[in-house]
């Protein structure tokens, strides 16, 4: 498929890493409905080939993401946003298989924000400015803001960057837990791809596994998050990856992944 709103690339640095930048950089990324679909569509691709083992997501120095597209926004009716139900298929990110990384540098806000957040990990430069200032042209959160946002720094801090606006520096963000790391601008990209190296050096299956089971962790009762990741770990041991790793332990050996 040929991109116009995004580049979709394998850093020399580690062809196991799938990468793809936001590429509106006159609109600071704003999250048009032909970007998303291309995001999508690249990040599948990424997510079915198993050469990759870990993506990273990232738009320039000046913006990760303003939002989403006001201006297809401005004029729709109601009617019109709830037949277009553009935010229903951003899920599919979240329904990912292989982790994602957000690299993240100056502007993470509304659509951005939410989009940074349905990333599994995100890296940071020290310009980084996360928010959800949909209050002050009229509307709110509607791509997951109210609810992950809230789920990571609680109910008053949400509640207070939902209604003001308010933006969060890359430092509040990381005392928080929003943020993995902070790194200067020039090396946050460097720094995420790092990140991404090294889970793409771990046993793929197991890292699938692992990753799903994290995320139940916002979906279900603590009972059933348990029984599910229990389940996954009795799972492991039908790999070859799981024999390797625990022989080679024991043989004080480095493993030889075969995702399988
Ligand atoms: N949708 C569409 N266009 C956007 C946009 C968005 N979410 N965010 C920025 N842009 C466009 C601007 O309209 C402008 O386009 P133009 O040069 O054709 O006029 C361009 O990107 C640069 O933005 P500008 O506002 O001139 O830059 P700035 O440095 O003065 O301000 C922001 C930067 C991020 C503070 C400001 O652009 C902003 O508030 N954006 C909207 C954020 C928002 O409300 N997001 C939630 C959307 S639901």
């Amino acid at each position: 498929m040929e991109y116009q709103c995004i580049r979709v690339y394998r850093p020399e640095s580690n062809p196991r890493i799938g990468a793809v930048q936001l590429n509106r950089p006159d609109k600071l990324n704003a999250l048009s409905l032909q970007l998303m679909d291309e995001l999508i569509s690249a990040l599948e691709a990424f997510d079915a080939d198993p050469d990759i083992g870990c993506m990273v997501l990232h738009g320039t120095e000046r913006a990760f993401a303003a939002g989403a597209d006001i201006d297809e926004m401005a004029d729709a009716d109601s009617v019109e946003m709830l037949l277009r139900d553009q935010f229903r298929k951003w899920e599919r990110i979240a329904a990912l298989k292989k982790p994602l990384i957000a690299a993240v540098s100056g502007y993470a806000l509304g659509g951005g924000c939410e989009l940074a957040l349905l990333c599994d990990m995100i890296v940071a430069s020290e310009t980084a400015q996360f928010g959800q200032p949909e209050i002050n042209i009229g509307v709110m959160p509607g791509a997951g803001g109210t609810q992950r946002l809230t789920r990571i720094v609680g109910k008053a801090l949400a509640m207070e960057l939902v209604l003001t606006g308010r933006f969060l520096s890359a430092q509040e963000a990381y005392r928080l837990g929003l943020v993995n790391r902070v790194a200067p601008v020039e090396l946050y990209l460097e720094e995420a791809f790092a990140l991404a190296s090294l889970i793409a050096s771990k046993p793929p299956i197991a890292v699938r596994l692992a990753k799903e089971a994290v995320l139940k962790a916002f979906s279900t009762p603590l009972e059933l998050g348990i029984e599910f990741e229990r389940k996954n770990f009795y799972l492991l041991f039908s790999t070859a990856d799981q024999k390797e790793g625990m022989h080679a332990f024991q043989q004080k050996r480095l493993p030889q992944w075969q995702g399988r």
